[in-house]
């Protein structure tokens, strides 16, 4: 891992600790994810405990300590997807890419997350891939919209 490049995030914010989030952001970005060895650069350059940095990374849905596909599926599992059969188009996602909820395809090419309500209920059951939303899912649709991902 290179922490040359996480010593230059740092340095764009001046090392301040108020600054954490927007080193969070960028270190993500050039990662892909937050290696355990950037986050330890980052707490001791910036004058924090990591326990501290670490429980502040958590708390956003945007960071992730492990890395991620190229194309981030967010599958709704919140009270009225799930009602409306989210569970039945997650088993189809895994018969179709071959992982489930938390893992990464070996290729890299999908991470499967589970969010609690991406606030858009009426279209019941949602998923989000990367910028883009599906709603009104159907079991028969999911292959479709997945092949669309390379
Ligand atoms: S519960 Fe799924 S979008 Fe709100």
């Amino acid at each position: 891992m290179e922490v040359d490049k996480v010593d230059q995030i740092i340095e764009t914010y001046g090392g301040e600790k108020q600054a954490l989030i927007g080193i969070l952001h960028d270190t993500q970005t050039e990662y892909g994810y937050l290696p355990k060895e950037t986050m330890k650069r980052i707490a001791e350059k910036v004058g924090i405990p990591l326990s501290h940095a670490l429980r502040v990374a958590s708390f956003y849905a945007a960071f992730g300590f492990e890395p991620r596909g190229r194309h981030l599926i967010n599958a709704c599992l919140g009270t009225t997807c799930h009602v409306r059969g989210m569970g039945g188009i997650l088993d189809r996602i895994e018969t179709v890419i071959g992982i489930g909820a938390g893992e990464t395809t070996a290729d890299q090419r999908f991470t499967v997350e589970i969010v609690r309500c991406l606030g858009c209920c009426s279209l019941a059951p949602v998923m989000r891939i990367d910028e883009k939303t599906y709603g009104r899912l159907r079991q028969d649709k999911v292959e479709d919209i997945l092949q669309r991902f390379g």
